[in-house]
């Protein structure tokens, strides 16, 4: 036997290790398995490096189509932008755009947005100024006004948020961020391939007319796999402000790394194609299902109706710290949301009905096991 067989049946064992998607039982995360076309896909380039149109242009002329078929699923044909490697570097990238066209320092955002907007200020130099949100767990408009200035570059939207999956209203967003002549950033990192195929009442996207950037990743709803995120900017040129020359390569690059991989660019043009909404749907569904099985277990309550597939729920005695340890006993994968503080669930395309009634049966085991009658009791 080989010795690079024996490392790979060593890989393999460690895998066996890993819960996996496959499981049904995480509920923890925003990824899932990516369909075995885009795999295929992301094979095929394995190799390719994106920051080399002269070696791979094929892989140029993939990403332009991803960007422009992307725009035109987020309402703006003309976006400029590339395929990044998730909703972190994104966020990253629309702020330092953001700083440089207005020539400002300081953001604002709610509280709720996902901590790479605090991660990305700090490298940015850009103080940050979080306001806090809504009875309804949203952003405040009127309290983001408050907080916009004329030092003011950009305003931080969310479309799904990490803890709680919700809309931030992103046209009242807009509307006090153009008022200041500032950048209005939506991250849509979760909501962004969900979205589009959902009825709702309300606009989000670049048909806003003072949304300026927005970062989709394909890596969680877009059956893509890691990393495939997407940056979108409304107007080309502003992109060229974080732009640099290769001199070694002879061209222009305005994305933040420098190699990348072709794969996640040919990966995600092929999700693109065969993404329909049909997973997004599913999702809510079962989330819906899932949040009215919590609902029927005793002791255990919604703070918020779930928007999206994530859905939070705590228990009137039990601490989440004892909700958790019940269902890991038990094998689930679970995390925790902090405001407002309660278990947190992502119902993602590996679960299956079956998953559900299964988890719903191992928490009522959890909740009503382990509960000794109201707090304080
Ligand atoms: C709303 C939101 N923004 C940004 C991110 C960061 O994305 P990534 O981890 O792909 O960089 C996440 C990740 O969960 C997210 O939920």
């Amino acid at each position: 036997m080989g010795r690079g067989k024996d490392y790979l049946r060593f890989l393999e064992e460690r895998r066996k290790g890993d819960p996996g998607y496959r499981s049904g039982r995480v509920f923890s995360s925003m990824c899932t398995l990516p369909k075995r076309e885009v795999v295929r896909a992301y094979l095929r380039f394995l190799e390719t490096n994106a920051l080399d149109p002269r070696v791979f242009p094929s892989v140029r002329e993939l990403e332009e189509e991803v960007v422009e078929e992307a725009g035109r699923l987020f309402s703006c044909p003309a976006a400029a932008g590339y395929v990044a490697s998730g909703g972190t570097e994104g966020n990253l990238m629309a702020l330092w755009v953001a700083r440089e066209v207005t020539g400002r320092r300081k953001v604002v955002a709610p509280a709720s947005v996902h901590y790479s907007v605090r991660k990305a200020c700090r490298l940015l130099g850009l103080k940050l100024a979080l306001v806090g949100v809504g009875e309804d767990y949203r952003a405040d408009p009127r309290k983001v006004e408050e907080e916009v200035d004329r030092e003011t570059a950009a305003v931080v939207a969310t479309a799904g948020t990490a803890s709680l999956g919700l809309v931030d209203p992103v046209e009242e967003m807009a509307e006090v961020a153009a008022e200041k002549g500032c950048f209005l950033h939506v991250d849509a990192s979760l909501g962004g391939f969900m979205l589009p195929f959902l009825s709702v009442d309300y606009e989000w996207d670049f048909r806003v007319e003072g949304v300026s950037s927005l970062t989709a990743d394909l890596h969680k709803m877009g059956g893509a796999p890691i990393p495939s995120g997407l940056l979108l900017v409304r107007e080309g040129e502003w992109l060229e402000r974080v732009g640099e020359e290769v001199p070694y390569l002879g061209g222009r690059t305005h994305t933040l790394l420098g190699t990348r991989p072709g794969a996640s660019v040919a990966a995600s043009w092929i999700a693109l194609k065969l993404l329909d909404g049909r997973e997004a749907r599913r999702c809510v569904q079962l989330t819906r299902k899932l949040a009215g099985g919590i609902r029927g277990v005793e002791g255990l309550e919604l703070p918020v109706e779930p928007e999206l597939n994530v859905v939070v729920f705590r228990h009137e005695s039990l601490s989440c710290s004892e909700l958790e340890r019940g269902l890991e006993e038990k094998g689930w994968v679970v995390s925790r949301s902090d405001f407002p503080e309660g278990i947190r669930l992502v119902v993602m395309p590996h679960h299956r009905p079956s998953h559900l009634t299964a988890f719903l049966r191992d928490l009522r085991l959890s909740a009503e096991g382990a509960w000794k009658g109201p707090r304080g009791s």
